[in-house]
């Protein structure tokens, strides 16, 4: 791995550990947390349910999808300001996770240049998939201009934020002191992009026809992120507006009290109908839940906050760690399930959680 270091490295802290106010704001989840919880507890609530003596001779992990194989069926969560976790930000993500064959969603408030974060990766040969995650804030023609720049640099996909129209600082961030100072980097934000008031986010909140627009121009493979209805992903299939989904409520990030993301995730597979492939991410926090969410539909996953953990807390080679062990892991489990291939994950595999009320 290359050694790199982000500009306005000086302002991050130390590689060993959060400052509170970073801590809040990385880990943390709107309102009173509810759907952060839920996420994490959803997965856990399946148990297994297995034959014996059907152990394949081999089990691969390996991964199909728009065009791309690869090793592991997951890719790092877009995730914004890393900077505020590691000095070497999104960079040293990216590389730790090109080295160990993880695909990687860079985030438009990443503080590195989506430019310089391709340079990085597209030479490691055992890299997975590198995607560009667009908010669409500003100007249609201002968003479809950084969609520009992230084909012109190699990415492989575009993944449209589709659940994120407005945010705010959480009520635990601002407790604890969060805030970015002002000449925090952003180099791959639209130009115009408001800043700050909830009427300014309103005034550009994306549409259905946004993003046929955006399907239409972008000359790379769209991702929606954020679908959480059965109905909204028939309709993006539907229309054809799409070539893959992510079932996500943003990590528990943005509207509190939404449901986890294991419950959403079959009817959505349902409505899909395999017209194109389902991802999924929120909660997910060992290999054994990427095994569930396998096993309910999902091609693939996206993994946020237990990577923020390994970055902050033992930098890229923590992050590479992380994946090592996860890799390790869902073999593991695949083979006691009787699988040779995640596509042989099955829900017929799973005891659904007990109904709670
Ligand atoms: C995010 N997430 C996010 N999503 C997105 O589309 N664009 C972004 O810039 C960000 N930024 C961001 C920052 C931080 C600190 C976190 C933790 C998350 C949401 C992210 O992509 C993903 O949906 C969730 O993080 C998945 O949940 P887990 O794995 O963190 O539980």
């Amino acid at each position: 791995m290359t050694p790199a270091t982000a500009p306005h490295a000086a302002a991050a802290p130390a590689p060993s550990g959060l400052s509170a106010a970073a801590r809040a704001y990385l880990l943390g989840g709107a309102g009173e947390q509810r759907t952060l919880q839920a996420n994490v507890a959803a997965w856990r609530a399946f148990t297994w349910w297995p034959r014996v003596l059907a152990t394949p001779p081999h089990v691969s992990a390996t991964v199909e999808l728009l065009g791309r194989r690869w090793p592991a069926p997951w890719l790092a969560a877009p995730m914004a300001h890393l900077l505020l976790a590691h000095p070497q930000a999104e960079l040293g993500l990216a590389l730790a996770c090109a080295a160990q064959g993880a695909g990687l969603v860079l985030s438009t408030q990443a503080t590195v240049p989506l430019e310089r974060v391709a340079r990085a990766v597209l030479p490691e040969p055992t890299r997975g998939p590198l995607w560009f995650q667009l908010y669409p804030y500003g100007e249609p023609t201002a968003w479809l201009h950084v969609a520009d720049r992230a084909a012109q640099a190699g990415y492989e996909a575009i993944v449209l934020t589709v659940d994120a129209p407005v945010q705010w600082t959480s009520p635990q961030a601002r407790a604890a002191g969060f805030a970015l100072p002002a000449d925090w980097p952003q180099p791959n934000l639209p130009a115009g992009a408001p800043h700050g008031t909830l009427d300014a986010l309103l005034r550009c909140a994306l549409r259905w026809d946004d993003v046929a627009w955006l399907h239409q121009r972008c000359p790379l493979p769209l991702v929606l992120k954020g679908i959480l209805h059965p109905a909204d992903a028939r309709h993006a299939c539907d229309a054809g507006l799409c070539d893959a989904i992510i079932v996500s409520n943003h990590g528990g990030r943005v509207l509190d009290g939404l449901p986890a993301t294991a419950l959403a995730l079959p009817g959505i597979v349902q409505s899909v109908g395999g017209r194109v492939p389902v991802l999924v991410d929120g909660g997910l926090r060992s290999a054994a839940d990427v095994a569930v969410a396998l096993a309910l539909g999902a091609r693939a996953v996206l993994v946020g906050r237990p990577l923020i953990e390994a970055l902050a807390s033992a930098g890229p080679a923590g992050v590479a760690a992380l994946w090592r062990q996860w890799h390790d892991e869902l073999r593991g489990t695949m083979a006691l399930l009787g699988c040779a291939e995640p596509a042989a994950l099955h829900p017929n595999l799973l005891r659904s959680p007990a109904p709670t009320d």
